[in-house]
């Protein structure tokens, strides 16, 4: 199959219902214009849109049509968005640009930006609890989600990211901010896709394996990139991890053995997957995409 056109199809959809969505809350007059103005600002700038599309091949690979999940898809990049402003504010990473702009504290200022995260982070919850599908699918998707950004999940991996900086983190340590930080979401928009098809516990707990291992390969390959690509490639800035002092998968393992791990969790996530036929085709290539991936 030709992945970049799938990937491509699918970040037009996604992108498709962000426009709409942004535009319904930028048609209203008044106040709060700024926040609305930076909300849409970081959720219009671009970004692979990697996480709802992820759920979305999830959904299709459990052998349902993923078009009528769009939004509940899409509300993954609200949140992601939101970790991404306030990752890049300047008590936490403190970069001025991503997605290939200057990042939302620099253009609205950090009190904004700020609020511009907390309330993505919100109306992700309101999108979702406004879709069409069972109550109690909902209140699954709901949970899959809390968890995973919370203090069990993302929020908890930033928390120890920040604090080990400049110290010596041992490798449960890097393993737990890597699997917290960025690993909760990724897989939570694999198991997310696979509550809204109606996965039966067959398919859900491989699928679920898929997405940790994608998950943790995802970041360790984040971490090679800060070293290895360039600020334009990335449309973020290179080498922050290092000015930073960041714990990462290359300062605890080196570049070599870290490349090694990531191609092992991908084989782990392909291996996941061989009790499903061809309509997971699309998890298998996005899997082989994360490790070749150049931004
Ligand atoms: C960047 O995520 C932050 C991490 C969790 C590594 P992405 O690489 O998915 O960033 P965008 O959404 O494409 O900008
Ligand atoms: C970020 O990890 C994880 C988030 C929860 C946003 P990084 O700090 O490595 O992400 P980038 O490199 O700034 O995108
Ligand atoms: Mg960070
Ligand atoms: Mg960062
Ligand atoms: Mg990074």
């Amino acid at each position: 199959m030709d992945i970049s056109q799938y990937l491509k199809n699918k970040k037009e959809a996604v992108d498709s219902f962000l426009e709409s969505y942004a535009s319904s809350k930028n048609n209203r007059d008044g106040y709060p214009k700024e926040l609305i103005n930076a909300m849409s600002y970081s959720l219009l700038a671009g970004g692979k849109r990697i996480r709802p599309i992820l759920t979305l091949a999830s959904c299709e690979a459990v052998g349902r049509a993923s078009d009528s999940i769009i939004p509940i898809a899409a509300s993954l990049e609200l949140i992601h968005t939101y970790s991404l402003i306030h990752d890049d504010l300047p008590s936490m990473d403190n970069d001025d640009f991503r997605r290939n702009k200057p990042t939302t504290h620099i253009v609205f200022g950090e009190a904004t930006a700020i609020l511009a995260g907390d309330a993505l982070l919100t109306e992700a919850f309101s999108i979702i609890s406004n879709s069409k599908a069972e109550p109690a699918v909902l209140i699954d998707v709901i949970r899959e989600l809390t968890h995973a950004c919370g203090p069990d999940g993302m929020v908890g991996g930033q928390s120890v990211d920040i604090l080990l900086e400049g110290k010596r983190a041992e490798k449960e340590d890097i393993m737990y901010i890597h699997t917290h930080k960025t690993g909760a979401l990724i897989n939570a928009s694999v198991r997310i896709g696979a509550i809204m098809a109606g996965a039966a516990k067959s398919q859900f707990e491989p699928l679920s394996l898929y997405g940790e291992n994608v998950g943790l390969a995802f970041q360790v390959i984040d971490d090679i990139l800060d070293i290895t690509g360039t600020t334009e490639e990335l449309g973020k800035p290179a080498g922050s991890d290092n000015v930073n002092e960041k714990n990462t998968y290359p300062s605890v393992f080196g570049i070599e053995e870290s490349r090694k791990i990531a191609e092992a969790l991908i084989s782990n996530a392909l291996k996941a997957l061989e009790g499903f036929d061809g309509k997971a085709d699309p998890l298998r290539e996005i899997a082989r995409y994360i490790i070749s991936r150049r931004n």
